[in-house]
């Protein structure tokens, strides 16, 4: 058994930048990490595009960039969050330069800004194709110096330790030794990130299998906007299944072309931004044009860019293409859109709080209310910094919990007969991501997701026996929260009645 006063499951930008603050605004407080893989290992190391803050307050301004954001999520974002999130960025910026991390400049000494999709103004801040990589290293660099946070590294969460709707820690695996052991605190951190292998086909790391958003799911904390998957365009089209490596929207912004196998610019047809246009209806126009011409992907063309200015901004993209026979000065990049990020979530308040006392949540498995129905570029590693600083502002003005409680439950995890063998749960996963892609993917219908429901329901059934019997596994584990977001999903996607942002349904299939 462990106890800490700060328990924080996730070691990406969210969980790293609480630890990080809480361990200096606290030096005598216990921090714990929790983290399921090397610590670097998360969506926030392969974020590419970069940052979106507004820097240049002369061609650019808050205003544009909440407007922008108000019309990307379609409706549905809290405007009071928006203006929050995004008034904030300059000061969370400079946090991330005070810790080390390092943003491109250009020959004036000013931010060299990337554009994306759906922005007005140019105004990613980014490291080349890098960015999250530079943050990931340099916020890590700075929790290992930190004397009061202890990082767990190749420790999964199984599940939370819940009484009377309050969170008292959790339970971990460690990977290494199969022990399993509560760990309890007096806040618990959620900071577990997306859930791209819900649907395989995603631009996510294997990492991404959602285990917080089930973990809160099982102690009935409020989850709400499921059905709000983004799927990110532009994912290279070279392997069909398992992560998929990003071409940036950062590329479109620097003046590249969609076209279509027989050469023709296909988003003028769709919306007045063409290539810059949100990425639900870039996706969504994609998956139109390739019903239509029976293709497997579309292509982005770069022929006609400067060169050598593309690998000065993009030089992982250019050697990654390289590597596997794509010269882009001559061929086009094939590319189809793939899962790529979850606007839902846990619905967290304005300083990260959960439904259930002493349990917050941050970054990509939280629902702040800042993306709508769909998340403009670049917003959620501006999200995620933001809202860490919010928790650690309000736990600055309450370090203790208002009710202290011993806790009691630990459920005993015996070593019972042998696991499961793995290759039934990819049998399982396998089947599971076909299914999500074909019956919940960028164009969905009520008939096709009822089967989903079905289907799903069945095998977490299976899977619940199953623990009733065997010892678990991280695969076990991962696979049981990966068809509860499935459920999670679908049952979200069928409740809704209209289109909005990256959801899109629809309403009677013919036959
Ligand atoms: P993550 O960074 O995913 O971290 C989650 C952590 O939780 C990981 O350490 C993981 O191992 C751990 N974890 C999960 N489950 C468990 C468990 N059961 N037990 C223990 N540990 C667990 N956003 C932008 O704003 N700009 C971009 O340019 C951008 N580019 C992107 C490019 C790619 C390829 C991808 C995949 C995403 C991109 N995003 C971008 C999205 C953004 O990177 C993520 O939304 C954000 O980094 C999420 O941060 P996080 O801290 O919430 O989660
Ligand atoms: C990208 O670089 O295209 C990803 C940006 C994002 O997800 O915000």
């Amino acid at each position: 058994m462990t106890q800490t006063n700060y328990l924080i499951i996730g070691s990406g930008v969210a969980g790293l930048t609480f630890a990080l603050k809480m361990a200096t605004r606290f030096p005598e407080k216990k921090i714990t990490i929790v983290t399921k893989a090397n610590a670097e290992e998360s969506n926030t190391k392969y974020a590419q595009g970069g940052i979106a803050i507004v820097t240049n307050k002369i061609e650019d301004s808050y205003e544009k960039h909440i407007q922008d954001t108000l019309i990307c999520g379609d409706g549905l974002c809290e405007e009071a969050v928006v203006r929050k999130v995004i008034t904030e960025g300059p000061k969370r910026l400079q946090e991330l330069i005070n810790w080390g991390a390092q943003f491109d400049k250009n020959a004036q000494g000013n931010f060299d800004l990337g554009k994306e999709g759906g922005h007005s103004q140019s105004r990613v801040v980014h490291h080349k194709d890098q960015t999250g990589f530079e943050i990931e290293r340099a916020i890590l660099q700075q929790v290992y110096l930190k004397e009061n946070i202890t990082v767990l590294d190749h420790h999964f969460a199984i599940d939370l330790i819940a009484e009377d709707n309050c969170c008292l820690g959790v339970q971990v695996l460690n990977q290494k030794d199969k022990t399993i052991f509560p760990c309890f605190a007096d806040y618990t951190l959620l900071a577990t990130g997306g859930i791209g292998n819900v649907y395989g086909h995603t631009t996510n790391p294997i990492i991404a299998t959602g285990d917080g958003i089930a973990m809160a799911n099982r102690i009935h904390a409020t989850i709400t906007e499921m059905e709000f998957i983004q799927f990110h365009p532009t994912a290279l089209f070279h392997n069909s299944n398992g992560t998929q490596f990003l071409i940036s929207e950062a590329v479109r912004g620097f003046g590249a072309y969609l076209r279509t196998k027989s050469g023709r610019r296909f988003m003028e047809d769709y919306d007045e931004r063409k290539e810059l246009a949100s990425r639900d209806i870039i996706s969504q126009s994609i998956d139109f044009e390739l019903k239509k011409s029976g293709d497997a992907c579309v292509y982005l063309d770069c022929t006609h860019l400067d060169l050598e200015a593309f690998i000065a901004h993009f030089p992982m993209i250019y050697k990654h293409c390289k590597s596997i026979g794509i010269d882009i000065t001559k061929d086009w990049i094939p590319v189809v859109p793939a899962q790529h990020y979850l606007c839902g979530g846990i619905v967290v308040d304005a300083n990260g709080k959960t439904s259930v006392g002493r349990l917050f949540a941050c970054g990509e498995c939280s629902r702040t209310g800042l993306h709508g129905a769909n998340r403009l570029a670049s917003n959620s590693l501006l999200e995620a910094l933001v809202y860490s600083n919010a928790i650690y502002d309000y736990l600055s003005e309450n370090p203790d919990p208002e009710v202290s409680k011993t806790p009691v439950y630990s459920k005993i995890y015996k070593d019972r007969l042998p696991l499961i063998t793995n290759s039934i749960l990819s049998q399982i996963k396998s089947e599971l991501q076909l299914l999500m892609r074909s019956h919940a993917g960028i164009v969905r219908n009520n008939h096709d997701l009822k089967k989903a429901k079905k289907q799903l329901k069945h095998w977490l059934k299976e899977l619940l026996e199953l623990e009733q019997n065997y010892q678990g596994n991280t695969a076990f584990y991962e696979l049981k929260n990966v068809i509860t977001i499935g459920i999670l999903i679908v049952q979200h996607s069928m409740l809704r009645e209209e289109n909005r942002g990256g959801f899109f349904k629809i309403k009677y299939l013919r036959r």
